[in-house]
């Protein structure tokens, strides 16, 4: 496997997002206050998980990193997901006027999903060998 800028930048954000997670996770065992539990499982799935597949994805197939549209899925999900989190968190704990931060965030993750998955389906072809 091929070093790859993209994939190291998921890899950073994946392991702050698995700190953040698990430092969440504790503080939600210890307190008995599950009323973040979407949050703390969203984090470790879209942040950690996500991200983490993201990298190794990359790692094995470097054509899904590079260009325009690599790019605007990177910054969809990276600005899309804490957005998405923080909007969600702010909402369960009953902060009013959040739903445009939730709303906004959810449909810049789903993009980038979406684009992804674009990536995934016309980049992904055999390597010689
Ligand atoms: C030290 C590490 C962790 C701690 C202390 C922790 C703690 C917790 C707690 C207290 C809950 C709420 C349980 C409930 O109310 O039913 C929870 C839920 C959850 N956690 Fe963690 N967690 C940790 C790591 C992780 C990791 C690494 C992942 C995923 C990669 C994860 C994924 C989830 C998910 C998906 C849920 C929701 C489960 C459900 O739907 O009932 N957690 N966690
Ligand atoms: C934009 C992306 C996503 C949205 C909008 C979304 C939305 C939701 C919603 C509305 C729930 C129900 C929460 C509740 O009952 O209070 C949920 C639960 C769950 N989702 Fe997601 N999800 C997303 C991405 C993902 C991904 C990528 C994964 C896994 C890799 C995942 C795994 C789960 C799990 C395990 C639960 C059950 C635990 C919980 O209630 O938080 N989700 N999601």
């Amino acid at each position: 496997m091929t070093d790859n800028a993209r994939s190291r930048a998921w890899f950073r954000m994946a392991a702050v997002y698995f700190a953040v997670a698990v430092a969440l996770g504790i503080t939600m065992g210890a307190s008995g206050d599950h009323s973040l539990l979407t949050v703390h499982a969203h984090i470790n799935l879209l942040g950690w998980v996500s991200m983490s597949l993201f990298g190794f994805l990359g790692l094995a197939y470097p054509a899904i990193t590079t260009g325009r549209l690599a790019t605007w899925q990177f910054w969809l999900h990276n600005v899309g997901v804490p957005m998405m989190l923080l909007g969600l968190a702010a909402q369960l704990k009953g902060v009013p006027g959040v739903d445009p931060v939730l709303g906004i965030g959810t449909i810049a993750v789903g993009l980038g999903v979406a684009l992804f998955t674009w990536l995934v389906l016309t980049r992904i072809t055999a390597r010689p060998s």
